[in-house]
């Protein structure tokens, strides 16, 4: 009999419980509780921030910040408590009191984790979430600005606006993704071919180390203050707020999303892409999306197609662009009313693919609770692909039906930066990016079991044609899938593969930073960075 994945993951948390039952019992969390009292604050009292079960509301702050229904059902294992710390000091107390009390902790910003880690956690656990821990303070005369863990990237961008037309950030298309997991991890938005990555653009940090004490740069030293600029801010401590560099943009920037059909040529403008979408100017960024559609609105039951999405960023104006794409990339043939002039906030609007015109109110909104399950993966591309292997990847995906992919061009300033001044290792020699998304709405294991298959499907036929030994993965696409070969292998030894996947060379050094800093492993979760055995 074969079990499947999930069913696995189930007896094994099952046998966890049991095992954990012996040590280590939901009593501790009224002593948690009782410990945190000494953290209160006159302005903030703790008891404001804490939920447990008995709480009538523990439930929708625990879905608020959920972005995926995979870990939203029965089986889904649940925090003994939420600390929705309203002050650092209750940060503080949360790391103090769960590491005396024998919790663990999961640390939520945005609480966009693919694989849920955020929240969920298999030993008996507590949510230290940092939601409300959102200020953003911008300071235009020297260009930085101090930006709390718990704001998100649409909220920083629409607080630069309101200071100055010409400064952005280069992060997240995605407004409500967290800087707390977004930064610490090495996240990166349309801007990185010119400015690199959110981590390229952080001079100072401040963290609660794991003995409660809040370090900033200096403090904490450059190997940490390195460390948690890639490598993953759940390994090291919880991050309380970054400071970045304002990054200057035009005062109009110049978007497209331009819709290629396979009649239109699109599998040779995408193929043409992986030649120039990595050499362009770094002014220019395109992400290509190859999509399955029904081949029509009245096409008879089932028919699909891929189109594919060129969709483009330019930090300058439309004639500016249209004559570049004419002399280096001419076969996408971009047309003038394709393009969009705007701000570079309202250009954070249109990537977010919301209709144009609509306001940058939205960049503030903080959605409720999921919508959708889904998993998704990574991957990076080095060498170009062939035309008939792109014919063969669309088949591929019309079979399996809802998949998409995202291609997201390297080179600029991602290939002159050195692979080991982050943790975030991918930078000269890379082509693009790749993610794969699988999104479903309906309810039920069958379903996930299916479009689990289905993704695995499409990451084993890409293997020829992407990075090898290790086979490279982006650190903010977390994938659990990765190492989950050897399921019965010690932490240390899953971390193993892991590990090089996400960081490559740089992963020895996150051991030895973590072993200094946290020599315990109380920060850790199933994708964390181990600290070295120790030998008697
Ligand atoms: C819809 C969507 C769009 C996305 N778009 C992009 C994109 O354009 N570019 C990109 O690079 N990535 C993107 N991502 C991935 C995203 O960068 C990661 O999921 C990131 O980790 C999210 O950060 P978060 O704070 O929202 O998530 P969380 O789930 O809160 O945290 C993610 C991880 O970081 C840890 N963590 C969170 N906060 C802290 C903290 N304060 N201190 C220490 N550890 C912490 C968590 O424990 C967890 O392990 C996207 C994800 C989604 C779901
Ligand atoms: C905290 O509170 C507990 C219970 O209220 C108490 O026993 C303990 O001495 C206090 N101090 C610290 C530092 O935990
Ligand atoms: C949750 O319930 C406890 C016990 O009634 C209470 O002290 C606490 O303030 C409640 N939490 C919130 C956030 O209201
Ligand atoms: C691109 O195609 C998709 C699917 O057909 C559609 O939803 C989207 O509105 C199109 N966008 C544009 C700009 O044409
Ligand atoms: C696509 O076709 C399916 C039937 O195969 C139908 O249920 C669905 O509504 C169609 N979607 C769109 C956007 O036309
Ligand atoms: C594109 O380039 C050709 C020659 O290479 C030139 O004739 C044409 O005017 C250019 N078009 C635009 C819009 O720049
Ligand atoms: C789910 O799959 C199992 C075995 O593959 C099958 O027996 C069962 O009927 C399926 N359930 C539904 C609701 O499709
Ligand atoms: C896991 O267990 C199987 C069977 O017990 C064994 O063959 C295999 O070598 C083990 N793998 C690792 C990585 O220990």
């Amino acid at each position: 009999m074969k079990l499947s994945r999930s069913t696995l993951l189930l007896i094994f948390g099952v046998l966890v419980l049991l095992v954990t039952c012996a040590t280590s019992s939901p009593r501790n969390v009224d002593d948690f509780i009782q410990c945190l009292s000494n953290y209160s604050q006159p302005s903030n009292p703790i008891f404001d921030a804490i939920y447990t079960p008995e709480n009538s509301s523990f439930q929708s702050v625990l879905l608020s910040y959920i972005r995926n229904k995979r870990f939203t059902t029965q089986f889904t294992p649940k925090p003994l408590a939420i600390v929705t710390a309203l002050h650092e000091s209750h940060v503080q107390g949360t790391v103090i009191c769960a590491k005396n009390h024998g919790l663990e902790i999961r640390i939520r910003s945005g609480g966009h984790d693919f694989e849920g880690l955020s929240y969920t956690s298999y030993l008996y656990f507590v949510i230290l979430d940092l939601f409300n821990l959102r200020s953003i303070n911008i300071n235009l005369a020297d260009e930085t600005a101090w930006v709390q863990a718990g704001a998100t990237v649409g909220e920083l961008y629409y607080r630069i606006a309101e200071k100055s037309k010409e400064h952005g950030f280069s992060a997240a298309a995605c407004p409500s993704v967290g800087t707390g997991g977004h930064f610490s991890g090495g996240g990166y938005g349309n801007m990185m071919r010119k400015y690199g990555l959110s981590v390229d653009n952080i001079i100072d940090a401040q963290i609660v180390n794991v003995n409660g004490i809040i370090l900033d740069r200096k403090s904490m030293g450059e190997d940490l203050f390195w460390a948690i600029r890639g490598g993953g801010g759940g390994s090291f401590g919880v991050i309380l707020s970054w400071k970045i560099k304002l990054l200057r943009v035009p005062p109009i920037v110049t978007v497209f999303h331009a819709n290629r059909t396979l009649e239109q040529g699109a599998t040779d403008i995408a193929y043409q892409w992986q030649h120039v979408g990595h050499k362009l100017p770094e002014d220019l960024f395109i992400r290509v999306m190859p999509q399955v559609f029904n081949a029509s609105q009245d096409s008879q039951e089932g028919k699909k197609t891929v189109v594919i999405a060129f969709i483009g960023l330019f930090l300058g104006q439309t004639q500016g662009l249209l004559s570049l794409l004419n002399e280096s990339f001419p076969q996408l043939g971009l047309q003038q009313n394709e393009c969009n002039e705007m701000s570079w906030v309202e250009s954070t609007v249109f990537w977010a693919d919301y209709p144009i015109g609509t306001s940058i109110n939205v960049l503030l909104e903080r959605p409720k609770q999921p919508v959708v399950y889904y998993k998704s993966r990574s991957d990076y591309v080095k060498e170009v692909i062939p035309k008939e292997v792109l014919e063969s990847i669309w088949k591929l995906m019309i079979k399996g039906g809802l998949g998409w992919m995202q291609w997201n061009p390297y080179g600029g300033r991602m290939q002159e930066i050195s692979e080991s001044e982050t943790p975030f290792p991918h930078r000269a020699g890379n082509l693009f990016l790749i993610q794969y998304g699988f999104l479903w709405m309906e309810d039920g294991v069958n379903i996930t079991e299916h479009n689990i298959d289905l993704s695995q499907a499409l990451y084993d036929a890409m293997t020829p044609y992407v990075s090898k030994s290790p086979r490279e993965a982006f650190f903010c696409y977390r994938d659990l899938d990765i190492g989950a070969a050897t399921d019965n292998a010690t932490a240390f030894q899953k971390a193993q593969e892991y590990g090089p996947s996400y960081f490559k060379g740089n992963f020895e050094r996150l051991v030895r930073v973590k072993t200094t800093v946290d020599p315990n492993n109380f920060f850790r979760n199933e994708q964390s960075i181990p600290t070295l055995p120790k030998y008697k």
